[in-house]
């Protein structure tokens, strides 16, 4: 059995706290992360709005766009009642744009099927589009003051350290062992400064380079500590190197303004708007694609952007377009004003670049 495993702890409501989850909830109120405009509220509408922009996102990035979003819409009928656009055109920077589409249809499904009331189960949560077990969770301890386990990435790599859990994580096996210790721990009271306490200790103390165990409030408990291994916990991810995936962009430039397209949704960056794709560099045959004649063509250096899965390298073809007549583009394209177009729904990579092209013009 792995050194101080939680199994001694009772479950329910008399259960004893594990000296982990004590020394937790007596850290968190001092030590732990204040002043996040999420934090001590219970509307389930803002609770799952943050806990749905943080998946994959850190705090300081996720405020700004947290109080945009909620400006716009400020509850879930307003969001229910969007169009998809609108959503991410809020979301336009954030990434993982999923998650936006992913909300809005939650939105709809809480406000036409279940009366606008959101569920307060777990398990009720995690049928909704968008939200895992480990949000699911977070969501109902923070909203709903349920006893529930979350498992994110740093809370594995705390619980793979403090208690020497050297499964790989990302197996099977591994997720089992780190859900059982995780819902072993949850204390039958205080549970959402338990819950907030462990998020802290992930993100600011345990971190995954250089953590602070000097004021660590668990370090006499932990197995990684205490056995020299904190650098060797948990178990690194065998990463294949990611393929990459090589595009042209067109950069059709006319009268100044650009042409950009919608891309379909769902797929990458679905239904945001991004340069046509294009798979020649003739210039006759552009001009064809996109309807116009092209006077110039010339290319900019190719520019990267990393995905969960794959590397984009993409190479703009930017197209003088030089015609007189008037500006029409076929459906799901348009010609947008350049020094505008860095607002609309677009995807970090394509804001950099339609920055660029306004600030050269
Ligand atoms: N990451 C996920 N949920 C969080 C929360 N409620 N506070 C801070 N970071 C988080």
């Amino acid at each position: 059995m792995l050194p101080n495993w939680p199994r001694g702890v009772k479950r329910g409501e008399n259960a004893a706290m594990h000296p982990f989850a004590r020394a937790i909830v007596r850290w968190q109120p001092r030590h732990g992360r204040r002043g996040m405009p999420w934090q001590g509220l219970s509307d389930p509408y803002r609770v799952w709005l943050s806990e749905i922009m943080l998946q994959q996102t850190q705090v300081d990035a996720v405020v700004p766009y947290y109080e945009r979003f909620l400006a716009r819409f400020p509850d879930l009928a307003s969001l229910a009642r969007a169009r998809e656009q609108d959503v991410l055109r809020l979301w336009s920077g954030l990434g993982y744009y999923a998650r936006a589409r992913n909300l809005h249809a939650a939105a709809r499904r809480v406000c036409h099927a279940n009366g606008g009331r959101f569920p307060d189960a777990p398990e009720a949560l995690a049928a909704l589009p968008g939200i895992g077990r480990s949000t699911a969770a977070a969501i109902a301890v923070f909203a709903f003051g349920r006893r529930a386990a979350i498992l994110d990435g740093n809370v594995k790599r705390v619980l793979a350290r403090c208690f020497g859990i050297a499964d790989d994580p990302a197996t099977a096996a591994g997720q089992r062992t780190l859900w059982d210790c995780a819902e072993r721990l949850v204390p039958a009271r205080d549970t959402p400064v338990y819950t907030q306490g462990l998020m802290d200790l992930g993100a600011t103390i345990c971190r995954r380079a250089r953590p602070l165990c000097g004021a660590c409030p668990v370090r006499a408990l932990c197995v990684a500590h205490r056995e020299g291994r904190v650098d060797e916990l948990p178990a690194p991810r065998r990463r294949k190197p990611l393929p990459l995936r090589r595009v042209r962009w067109l950069v059709a430039l006319r009268a100044g303004r650009v042409l950009l397209e919608q891309r379909p949704s769902p797929g990458l960056w679905g239904g945001l708007w991004a340069f046509p794709e294009v798979t020649t560099r003739d210039a006759a045959s552009l001009g064809r694609a996109i309807g116009c004649r092209i006077a110039a063509l010339r290319r900019l250096p190719a520019l990267e952007h990393g995905f969960t899965h794959f590397r984009l390298r993409a190479q703009p073809l930017v197209a003088e377009v030089r015609d007189s007549g008037r500006l029409r583009a076929p459906a799901g394209r348009r010609w947008v004003r350049l020094a505008a177009a860095a607002n609309a729904a677009v995807p970090v990579p394509v804001r950099k670049l339609l920055r660029e092209l306004a600030a050269a013009r």
